[in-house]
């Protein structure tokens, strides 16, 4: 079956977050919005369809989470991530910042410190300190685009007694893969400290050809006892307005806590449709539909690298996984506030800034590259209006 992720949607007057906030956002009505990470590309038909054939019911009352259900998530990571989870390890999430914010009440009490690796994704800051729980800060370490973690000071981050760490894997915004190596070492040193991981694997199905995925949780089954990761379709096919995540919890003890949570907080019943979607969703045909997808976005990084690379001062990071792109413009010597300028006013683009992911992420910005070819080729051409900054 071919698809055309090349087809112009328009989204505005959606309620579109990435569209129809623009003015709010950047100031500028009609900047080529590449920010927040959701794709201007459709959902497939067959999923779309799955949600029209249960519109033919005219009721929509109470609806639980069935064994089809189930028994598609488990399909899925045993054909996709080679990863054989029980159906009763399976809980659900509004969506996976929700999910955090469910674990960290579960798992954590008020006043706990709680570890996460900038540059990250912001909700990972806002979600441990809107709970009243402290971060501790472990860094990255970077050298010429090259990413990894920063494991003498995650030690001794660990034995001031934090309670949980945050992982993003894939890595937003950096697109980074974590290797089993590197997992096993953040891993033992989680261990040694009792500190419960919650990764954040949503964007995990979201991987570069010759690319693969390692969950935390399958490397062994004393990491599988600390961990709870979380996911959901919502990235992978483009169905982040049915706010439908779930969470994948081995431990008893730790499923049950979450379980208890997630009932108090009144918001386990979930999205009628987001039920359809995910049994239409998680099959063969989406997973032919998502590795073709991925080919189109390799190819929309091949046209953007490709267009800028004339651009001294402009180096993108290579994406292992993710449709965003981490630019680096630091060679600018542009103040975070003056390159948010230049490129919202003078270019007309509007990227995430990369501040917004930390201190660390100075001098960088995001780019959501999931969208029609046509898009990247307009982001280059709007790079071309300020290229004496970049050359
Ligand atoms: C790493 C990461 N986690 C979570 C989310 C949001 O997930 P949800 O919409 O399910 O809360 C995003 C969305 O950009 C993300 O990049």
């Amino acid at each position: 079956m071919s698809y055309d992720f090349n087809q112009l949607i328009n989204r505005e007057n959606t309620a579109c977050v990435k569209f129809d906030l623009r003015q709010t956002i950047f100031g500028k009505p009609d900047v080529l919005p590449m920010w927040v990470a959701d794709m201007d590309i459709a959902t497939p038909g067959f999923i779309i369809e799955a949600i029209r054939e249960r519109l033919k019911h005219p009721v929509f009352g109470y609806t639980f989470r069935d064994n089809e259900y189930i028994n598609a998530i488990k399909w899925w990571y045993s054909n996709r991530h080679i990863w054989d989870i029980k159906g009763e390890w399976i809980d659900f999430c509004p969506g996976v910042v929700s999910g955090l914010s469910h674990a960290i009440r579960a798992f954590t009490s008020p006043g706990d410190h709680i570890i996460i690796q900038p540059p990250v994704y912001r909700p990972f800051f806002t979600t441990v300190t809107n709970n009243s729980r402290n971060l501790l800060l472990n860094p990255l370490l970077e050298v010429e685009g090259n990413y990894t973690m920063n494991l003498e000071q995650l030690e001794e981050l660990a034995s001031q007694g934090a309670k949980m760490l945050i992982l993003s894997n894939p890595h937003n915004p950096i697109g980074k893969l974590w290797g089993s190596e590197e997992l096993l070492k953040l891993g033992e040193i989680c261990l040694r400290h009792n500190i419960i991981i919650a990764s954040d694997e949503i964007h995990s199905d979201l991987i570069y050809p010759g690319k693969k995925h390692c969950s935390i949780a399958t490397l062994n089954q004393k990491l599988a006892n600390i961990t709870v990761t979380f996911s959901s379709m919502s990235k992978t096919f483009n169905l982040a307005g049915l706010a439908s995540g779930f969470v994948i919890i081995p431990n008893a003890e730790l499923k049950a806590k979450y379980a208890k949570e997630l009932e108090a907080s009144g918001a386990g019943m979930g999205n009628i449709f987001g039920i359809e979607a995910l049994k239409a969703a998680y099959t063969p045909k989406g997973a032919e539909w998502m590795e073709k997808l991925m080919l189109h976005i390799n190819s929309n990084w091949q046209v953007m690298s490709q267009g800028v690379s004339k651009y001294n001062k402009l180096k993108l990071v290579q994406p292992e996984a993710t449709y965003l792109v981490w630019a680096d413009f630091r060679q600018t010597n542009l103040s975070d506030a003056n390159l948010n300028s230049l490129l919202v006013h003078q270019a007309g683009l509007g990227f995430s800034p990369g501040t917004e992911y930390g201190a660390e992420g100075s001098g960088f910005q995001r780019i959501n590259i999931a969208c029609p070819r046509h898009t990247i080729d307009d982001a280059i051409q709007r790079l071309a209006s300020i290229s004496k900054y970049l050359a």
